[in-house]
């Protein structure tokens, strides 16, 4: 019998069009950050929609804590802090004023009534200084601290956090995950995003999602080590690189002062290598190129198949 707190089975999602959203996933989430990793249309958004109990599955079961959540989305709404991807917000109101505007809607209030409530959650997300500021002067990383704060309220099971830093500064990012780490800790925190290095400092399990499948469950360093010593880097001319890339699986080029490109191959086989380029310490990118870029009969199996899973007390 299965004991993760979150279990996913079979899940599958047809949209209108019809678009095969999610073709099947299963996965079991422990407690703490759980990384959802995948490029645009994935199935990301489908996937959170659906634990969240917004939309209904085609097919397949969600169970938090045994509970089957399709059959009951109240008692998964009732367990459920979420910040969606398009978050809304209303440019005239404060931040304490939207904030206590949230929580009405949530129907979530404090020992002391909803103002104190709404002004220890901007004292979490460190928003009390601007909380007499209008939110529409506000910038990204603010607005999605505030969307943290009503996540957050009422203390709930899961945090359900869809793609939250998309478009915020380095720095504000890294103040955004710097809390919801402090908010994971009893908590199943469902991060999604296509920004490799969130998950590779802060989430111990990540799935990769592609066109509707989980093609990786794993951890940061066992996805690295899955690809370490068949990573090989070396300069390519940029009028070649087409021609290289035809021939190589390229997991990544950056061109250097507009003339050359640094590019990192992944080579699998005892294939000769291009010349000048030499093995590289693999990384969680380049471990997520090849399983964006590599046809599924070239992915190492240590990095496609799924981790057994081992439900970690509160890891
Ligand atoms: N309501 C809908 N109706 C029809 N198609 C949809 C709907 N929602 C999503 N899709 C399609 O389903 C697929 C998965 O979309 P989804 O939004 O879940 O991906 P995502 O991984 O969240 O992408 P992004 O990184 O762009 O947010 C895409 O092809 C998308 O166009
Ligand atoms: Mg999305």
């Amino acid at each position: 019998m299965n004991t993760a707190p979150l279990s996913i089975r079979g899940l599958v999602k047809i949209h209108p069009g019809p678009v095969c959203a999610l073709r099947g996933v299963d996965l079991d989430i422990p407690e703490g950050m759980f990384g959802l990793l995948g490029p645009n249309g994935a199935g990301k958004s489908t996937f959170m929609n659906i634990v969240a109990g917004l939309i209904e599955p085609t097919a397949g079961q969600v169970h938090l804590d045994g509970v089957d959540v399709v059959a009951h989305p109240r008692y998964m709404r009732e367990r459920l802090g979420y910040l969606p991807q398009d978050f809304g917000f209303y440019p005239d109101l404060t931040g304490r004023g939207m904030l206590e505007f949230l929580l009405k809607m949530k129907g979530v209030t404090g020992p002391k009534g909803r103002r104190a409530l709404a002004d220890e959650l901007l004292e979490r997300v460190n928003l009390t200084s601007a909380a007499t500021r209008k939110v529409g002067g506000y910038s990204g990383g603010m607005r999605q601290r505030l969307g943290l704060a009503q996540a957050i309220a009422g203390n709930p099971r899961v945090l359900i956090v869809d793609e939250p830093t998309a478009g915020l500064d380095p720095e504000e990012r890294q103040r955004f995950y710097r809390l919801l780490a402090e908010m994971s800790a009893g908590r199943i925190v469902l991060l999604s995003t296509h920004i490799v290095d969130d998950v590779s400092t802060l989430c111990p399990r990540l799935v990769v999602i592609h066109t509707g499948e989980v093609v990786a469950d794993t951890t940061p360093s066992a996805a690295r080590n899955a690809v370490d010593g068949m990573i090989y880097e070396g300069f390519v001319a940029d009028a070649q690189l087409p021609e290289f890339g035809a021939n190589h699986r390229v997991t990544s080029a950056v061109l250097v002062e507009g003339r050359t490109n640094r590019v990192r191959i992944f080579v699998a086989t005892d294939a000769p290598l291009p010349s000048g380029f030499e093995r590289s310490r693999a990384t969680l990118e380049d471990a997520y190129l090849v399983l964006m870029r590599c046809p599924r009969h070239e992915v190492p199996a240590a990095l496609s198949h799924a981790v057994p899973v081992t439900v970690e007390g509160g890891a």
